[in-house]
């Protein structure tokens, strides 16, 4: 089965086809880090008007690259959500424009849960479950039972920041570029993570929940001062680094303390990784260090971004799964979900 992919949820615009879930003929994807990299942050209303210039490109592009025309897919899948409506929209409308007009099925996929199945296609088969899905994006931090490919159930999640999110404000607080991640990552490799004392959340009564604002208020006290009442600069270079790596480490020791709680919770095999901080090369350390009996499956690097080839993979196996019967009736009737709750395990 020949899956056309489409993904707008966000700030990428991405389109992919995918055979089988599995095996990927091309993997488009525009980003507008670009644009919204002067405002420090993803500009909605921008993201909007880009997606809409690119989309129709992007797909011709996609199915140029895989040497097919639309004419050979055998299904149509978007992300419906969860992200920016305005952004959704965007994807969700020429999809069903083109479902439409060719008259295939339409299948919706969540974005989150297809970050996860990234590292899944990824993967070397035979795999083994129950296993651990860690969620590590910039608009989501989660853990999840993965009892297979495509079935997953909440274990933990952040009650306010997205772990990307965090990064992303304390790259900001720092004066360092949009997306943030990656250069608090640079910043902490000449950083000393035992400098300050930073801590992540704990949520009480909820011993696998994040919360990560907290810990960006403890950066944010030290660079400012308690009363915010420092210049925001005042700080030298090393100090510089060692909030960086002190951050970072703080995060990554959260993350990790309620992996092992969740693998042991569920009595996993294996951890599955999905979102953009698991591009982190010291958080792929970390983990390794922490679990060093347990494979650990990270998304291929094509992969761990926002893009349309996880959707069009996951799609394979929702329609396998469920059909279109979950569809309304009418494929015009599917609406973008910019919040998807995940069902408690
Ligand atoms: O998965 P993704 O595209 O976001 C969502 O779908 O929400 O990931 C983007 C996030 C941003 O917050 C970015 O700063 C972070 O992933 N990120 C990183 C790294 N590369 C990307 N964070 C830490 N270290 C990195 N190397
Ligand atoms: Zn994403």
């Amino acid at each position: 089965m020949r899956i056309l992919g489409i993904e707008s949820t966000c700030d990428e615009t991405a389109c992919a086809v995918v055979e089988d879930g599995k095996r990927i003929l091309s993997n488009v994807i525009a980003s507008q880090a670009a644009v919204h990299e002067v405002y420090g942050g993803v500009v909605p209303e921008l993201a909007c008007r880009r997606h809409i210039d690119v989309i129709i490109p992007v797909i011709e592009e996609a199915l140029a690259a895989a040497n097919v025309t639309l004419q050979d897919i055998d299904a149509i899948a978007v992300a419906y959500g969860p992200g920016l409506v305005g952004a959704l929209l965007i994807g969700l409308n020429v999809a069903k424009g083109i479902a439409l007009a060719l008259d295939k099925p339409l299948i919706p996929v969540n974005h989150v849960e297809a970050h996860l199945y990234a590292a899944i296609m990824s993967a070397e088969t035979p795999l083994s479950f129950p296993s651990l899905g860690v969620i590590v994006s910039g608009g989501h931090t989660a853990l999840l039972a993965v009892h297979d490919v495509d079935t997953f159930t909440l274990l933990g999640q952040t009650i306010d920041d997205a772990i990307g999110e965090a990064f992303d404000k304390v790259a900001k607080m720092l004066h360092l570029p949009y997306p943030g991640g990656p250069h608090i990552e640079k910043l902490a490799l000449h950083g000393d993570p035992l400098a300050f004392p930073f801590k992540g959340g704990v949520v009480k009564g909820r011993p696998l929940h994040f919360s990560f604002s907290g810990l960006k208020t403890s950066v944010l006290y030290t660079l400012r001062g308690q009363n915010c009442s420092r210049a925001p600069l005042e700080i030298s270079p090393q100090e510089k680094r060692d909030i960086a790596a002190s951050f970072q480490r703080a995060a990554f020791d959260d993350l990790i303390k309620k992996s092992h709680l969740s693998l042991e919770m569920i009595d996993g095999h294996a951890l599955f990784f999905g979102g953009g901080v698991a591009n982190n090369r010291a958080l792929r350390q970390r983990f390794k260090e922490a679990f060093p009996s347990t494979k650990l499956h990270w998304p291929a690097e094509n992969l761990s971004l926002d893009n349309a080839a996880m959707i069009a993979g996951l799609a394979f196996h929702n329609h396998k799964r469920k059909g279109i019967s979950d569809l309304p009736e009418n494929t015009l009737d599917l609406e973008a979900a910019t919040r998807i709750p995940f069902s408690l395990a």
